[in-house]
């Protein structure tokens, strides 16, 4: 087999995560300080796959290629590969056909998670040689994603692809599709042959259902370990939360009459004071605390400000400032240089100032 390929999707415009996406590509979204996007390139380069190509949309694509570089930095060579307009993943895949040749190669979906990596899976696809390999996960709400139907092997593996439906309104299993998938070239005439679906997009899905239409051999593979979208802020904080249970402790920055108590990561420069940080957590480069308590699977960005706060179950993108608040802050989610504050002046009252499609709960 030729050497494998990757192809990393990081267009799309992650209107489930407004208002951070207005100003920012989904991808970039922080999970335990490192943006999505990161885990998936460095799952490819501990594959050993070489040749990464990005598949990025005109509104975030700058800023994806600042981001991620040449691709020198994660040990791969970074292609970076313009998609107009958003008009499914197999329009991607065939967008992306000059890069990826004749080559066989890893599809991953750049706001995917998957525990483990994708070694052993790269691993199984070129010794079992099937035409496309796709992962599957049972999951409680199958009506949202790609959903397979396998007919039965009868000993206890996964059998073979019968039929995969996209979004059906009445699943027949709670088999979803991940956002990882491995092809041969295959899947081009495939991607060329389908037409596009209610959403008005190529579905590799569709595509995929094409080479199985055609009698390919496609190989279905149960994901053991977890797996996260993390379009929606819930299952962001929830990859936030499955990232940060494995963190190994580290402390660079200054305690001054605090503590760090479990698994905690303070980077080099952060300062704190008189501030408890109960961990699984992270306090990113520079940041500033004083008189605070930072709860569980917290990840706070570089360079915010805290002071007389409690902040749990939360991510803070870089420059946030958060002071004086009366409750804890929550399963929240604060985009780049965002300010919570409690003012001074009477009377009491909530004074806002946020982006379109912003979410302010008050409990
Ligand atoms: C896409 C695919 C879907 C798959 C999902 C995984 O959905 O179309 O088949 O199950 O990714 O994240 P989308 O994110 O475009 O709604």
């Amino acid at each position: 087999m030729e050497p494998l390929k990757g192809l990393i999707l990081s267009g799309g415009r992650g209107t489930r995560l407004r208002p951070i996406t207005h100003t920012s590509a989904k991808q970039l979204v922080p999970v335990a300080n490192k943006p999505v996007l990161f885990y998936g390139i460095e799952a490819m380069a501990a594959a050993g796959i070489e040749q990464v190509g990005v598949v990025i949309a005109p509104e975030t694509g700058a800023e994806i290629e600042a981001a991620a570089g040449d691709g020198s930095r994660f040990g791969v060579n970074i292609t970076y590969v313009l998609q107009d307009e958003p008009l499914g993943l197999a329009h991607a895949v065939l967008t992306a056909e000059a890069f990826l040749g004749s080559s066989p190669f890893v599809m991953y979906l750049g706001d995917n998670l998957l525990q483990g990596g994708i070694s052993d899976l790269v691993a199984t696809f070129r010794e079992h040689e099937p035409d496309a390999l796709i992962l599957l996960t049972p999951v409680p709400d199958p009506e949202h994603y790609g959903v397979a139907e396998l007919a039965d092997s009868g000993q206890g593996q996964a059998g073979r692809v019968v039929r995969l439906l996209e979004k059906p309104s009445a699943p027949v299993t709670d088999l979803a599709l991940v956002g990882v998938y491995m092809f041969t070239a295959q899947i081009h005439a495939a991607a060329r042959a389908i037409s596009p679906s209610g959403r008005g997009e190529l579905e590799i899905t569709d595509a995929i259902q094409h080479l199985v239409d055609e009698g390919r051999r496609i190989e279905p593979h149960i994901v053991r370990g977890w797996w996260k979208d993390t379009g929606r802020l819930s299952d962001l904080l929830e990859a936030n939360r499955l990232i940060l249970d494995n963190l190994i402790g580290r402390i660079e920055g200054e305690l001054i009459d605090s503590r760090a108590d479990g698994r905690v990561v303070i980077e080099a420069g952060a300062r704190l004071e008189r501030t408890t940080v109960r961990g699984p957590a992270i306090v990113g480069a520079g940041a500033q605390l004083s008189d605070c308590y930072i709860g569980p699977y917290t990840a706070i960005g570089e360079q915010c400000t805290i002071s007389g706060a409690e902040v749990e179950h939360s991510i803070l993108l870089a420059g946030c400032s958060v002071r004086d608040l009366d409750g804890r802050m929550e399963s929240s989610l604060l985009g780049r240089d965002v300010s919570v504050r409690r003012g001074d002046r009477q009377p009491r009252a909530y004074r806002f100032m946020v982006g379109d499609n912003s979410d302010i709960s008050i409990l």
